[in-house]
């Protein structure tokens, strides 16, 4: 799976990656990818402490990755496809502090769900709502400008951590989104997390058929 993902990044044109690990499998992980020369990419490592939430494990990635547009990937996503178009766009964009990536999903529930205008821009996006307003999910890649690691202190000032005891994402996302400086497109291809069994079974189902092009 962590391969798969990598390589979505790798295969982006992204090649300074920041790998946050944590939980008791981190000497593994170290072994298993090594510097990153064997994905042509370098790798570097940061350790976090407990399950604070993904905003949280971006936040800790600062002191290396700050000062740079720069991109998310959650470690059990599945995407067919890279993201090389995208990433250009995004470098070059000055209009657009941050892309996000949606997919139609049948489970809305448990995600973070966009809402749009009818211009079609995303105006919303609400954590796990128990009546989604739309069936598209915000998938676990994410652009994001220079400007991330001020909006995630705004986040810990004025939101705090959720009830599930995480940094949000999704409260990161919406403050880009209230900036009016938010791009959000559709996932071609196949995308899935790995988050319930059944949605691990259809990634290596995925990952079956398609591992002679990897
Ligand atoms: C996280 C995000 C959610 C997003 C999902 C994608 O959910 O909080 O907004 O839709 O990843 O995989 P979690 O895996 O923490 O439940």
């Amino acid at each position: 799976m962590i391969y798969k993902v990598i390589k979505t990044i790798t295969h982006s044109g992204i090649t300074e990656i920041t790998i946050v690990l944590g939980g008791e499998s981190v000497g593994d992980f170290i072994r298993l990818l090594g510097d990153g020369s064997n994905f042509n990419a370098h790798f570097s490592y940061v350790y976090q402490q407990g399950a604070g939430g993904i905003a949280e494990a971006l936040y800790i990635t600062k002191k290396i990755v700050k000062g740079h547009k720069i991109a998310v990937i959650l470690g059990d996503n599945i995407f067919e496809n890279s993201f090389s178009n995208a990433v250009r766009e995004f470098e070059k964009s000055k209009e657009y502090g941050c892309f996000l990536f949606l997919k139609e999903v049948p489970d809305p529930e448990r995600f973070g769900v966009a809402e749009l205008n009818e211009r079609g821009e995303i105006i919303n996006i609400e954590e796990k709502p128990q009546v989604p307003k739309t069936d598209l999910c915000v998938t676990g890649l994410y652009f994001y400008d220079e400007r991330i690691f001020e909006i995630i202190e705004e986040v810990i000032n004025n939101i705090g951590y959720s009830d599930r005891g995480e940094l949000e994402i999704t409260d990161v996302n919406n403050y880009y989104i209230k900036m009016g400086i938010t791009k959000a497109q559709i996932v071609e291809g196949f995308w899935s997390d790995a988050g319930t069994f059944r949605t691990l079974l259809r990634c290596g189902t995925f990952m079956e058929k398609n591992i002679e092009q990897e």
